[in-house]
C-alpha cells in the first residue's frame, strides 16, 4: 500500500518572516498519521521553516537544485548544501522552470540522479501543455519525459523518486482535470515506470497529480487507483492546505 505524499510548492512566494509565521500556524492543522506531508519553499525560507517544523514529521522541501556539488555556478545552491540543511525533498523539472529558466530533460535527468546520489527524494515534474493534449500527444510526451528524466536511475533509486503530473493548462487556472484524466495519465506514467525498472518497482513509486488541487477536489482525485497524492500550488499558501492535507474519500 502506498502512503500518499502531499506535497505543497510555495513557488516563489512568502518571505522568511512569513515563511515562519505560516508554518507556525500550520504545523498542527497540516500535521498527518496517514500521508506524507511536505512543504517545498524558495531556499531563504529554509531555514525558518526547517526551524519551526523540527519534530511535527512535516517534510521540507526545496524546488531546484544544480547538478555540480560546487563550483563556479553564480546564484546556484547545490544538492549537498541543500542535504546538510536537513532538507529531504527537492522539486525537479517543473513545467515553470523548463518553461523560464530553460530546463531541460537533460538537465533535469542531471539534477535527479545528482539528488539521488545526495540522499535528496526527488519531485520529478511532466506534463503537457494544452496543445498538446488537443492533438492527442499527452501520454506519448509523457513517456518521453519519463524516460528521459529518469534515464540511467537504478531500480533501487527509482522507489524513492516520487513524479508529479501536472498538465501545464491545469496549473494556477482553477482548471483542474477531472479525476478520471488525471488517472488516464497517472495510471500511463505507471506503465512506463514498469516497463523501465519492473512491476515490482512501478507499484512503489507515488504519482502525484498538480493543477488547481483545492480543499474541494482533493479526495475525489485522491481516491483514482494511480494517483498517490498531490503536488499543490496556490492552495498550499493559505490554511486551505490543512483540508487537502486530511482529504476527506
Ligand atoms: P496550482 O495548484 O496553483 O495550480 O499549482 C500547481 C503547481 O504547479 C504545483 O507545482
Amino acid at each position: 500500500m502506498r502512503k500518499k505524499i502531499i506535497a505543497g510548492n510555495w513557488k516563489m512566494n512568502k518571505t522568511p518572516k512569513e515563511a515562519a509565521d505560516f508554518c507556525r500556524m500550520m504545523k498542527e492543522k497540516a500535521g498527518s498519521e496517514t500521508a506524507e506531508v511536505v512543504f517545498c519553499v524558495p531556499f531563504v525560507d529554509l531555514h525558518p521553516v526547517l526551524e519551526e517544523l523540527k519534530g511535527t514529521g512535516i517534510g521540507v522541501g526545496a524546488q531546484n537544485l544544480h547538478f555540480e556539488d560546487s563550483g563556479a555556478y553564480t546564484g546556484e545552491v547545490s544538492a549537498p548544501m541543500l542535504k546538510e540543511m536537513g532538507v529531504d525533498y527537492v522539486i525537479l523539472g517543473h513545467s515553470e522552470r523548463r518553461q523560464y529558466f530553460g530546463e531541460t530533460d537533460e538537465s533535469v535527468n542531471r539534477k535527479v540522479k545528482k539528488a539521488l546520489e545526495s540522499g535528496l527524494i526527488p519531485i520529478l515534474c511532466c506534463g503537457e501543455t494544452l496543445e498538446q493534449r488537443e492533438a492527442g500527444i499527452t501520454i506519448e510526451w509523457v513517456r518521453i519525459q519519463m524516460k528521459c528524466g529518469l534515464a540511467g536511475v537504478s531500480a533501487e533509486d527509482m522507489k524513492k523518486v516520487v513524479i508529479a503530473y501536472e498538465p501545464i493548462w491545469a496549473i494556477g487556472t482553477g482548471k483542474t482535470a477531472t479525476a478520471q484524466q488525471a488517472q488516464e495519465v497517472c495510471h500511463a506514467i505507471r506503465e512506463v515506470l514498469a516497463e523501465l525498472f519492473g512491476m515490482e518497482v512501478a507499484e512503489e513509486v507515488r504519482i502525484q497529480y498538480g493543477g488547481s488541487v483545492n480543499g474541494k477536489n482533493a479526495a475525489e482525485l485522491f481516491a483514482m487507483a494511480d494517483i498517490d497524492g498531490g503536488l499543490v500550488g496556490g492552495a498550499s499558501l493559505k490554511e486551505e492546505f490543512s483540508d487537502i492535507v486530511h482529504f476527506k474519500k
